[in-house]
């Protein structure tokens, strides 16, 4: 056997290296891809991929990868509009109808409240013809100025047209000699 210079021992050395780095895959080994199903060792270890997390689980006897879904983010509560102090009970007498203003986040609301033998019932005042404001006119009734439309003031239904739908109804409470309205 014939004797190779050491210069090109070295060379060859160094050019297999370079070859060993190059080639895709070949210097580091990748991780395996977790697929749900895949089987796992140890129950309980967790691993996170591409953000994933999957967790080792057993079912029906097999250890097994499971993805761990994201808690769920709770949904902020809605800003509370209920329980805007409106009246004293004693400026509703049963069978009248009175208009009031509600302050609710921070936006006004022009209500009327009426006081049947049921208890206190409260309505949005913007008529569904056209969004004129209507008003008590005796008799049970609410008219609308602009267009004489007509609604029952205890159930807010459509007595006379032109309007054609019910006045908006909020929900109304009424303690401690004082009513409330949930807008
Ligand atoms: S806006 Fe009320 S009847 Fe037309």
């Amino acid at each position: 056997m014939r004797n190779i210079p050491r210069r090109k021992v070295v060379s060859m050395l160094a050019g297999g290296f370079v070859a060993f780095l190059a080639a895709p895959g070949a210097a580091l080994a990748e991780t395996p891809t977790i697929r749900n199903g895949d089987v796992c060792k140890k129950v309980g270890k967790k691993k996170t991929q591409d953000g994933k997390t999957f967790e080792c689980v057993e079912r029906d006897g097999v250890r097994q990868w499971r993805r761990v879904k994201a808690a769920e983010t709770p949904k902020p509560a809605e800003p509370s509009t209920s329980d805007v102090k409106v009246l004293d009970s004693a400026q509703l007498a049963l069978g009248a109808s009175v208009t009031a203003i509600v302050t609710s986040a921070n936006k006004n609301y022009a209500v009327v409240l009426t006081r049947t033998s049921s208890g206190v019932v409260a309505f949005n005042r913007s008529c569904t013809h056209q969004g004129s404001l209507v008003a008590p006119s005796g008799g049970n009734q609410l008219t609308c100025p602009s267009h004489g439309a007509v609604f029952n003031a205890s159930t807010g239904a459509v007595i006379e047209g032109p309007a054609s739908r019910a006045l908006t109804h909020y929900k109304a409470a009424e303690r401690n000699g004082s009513i409330y309205v949930t807008i």
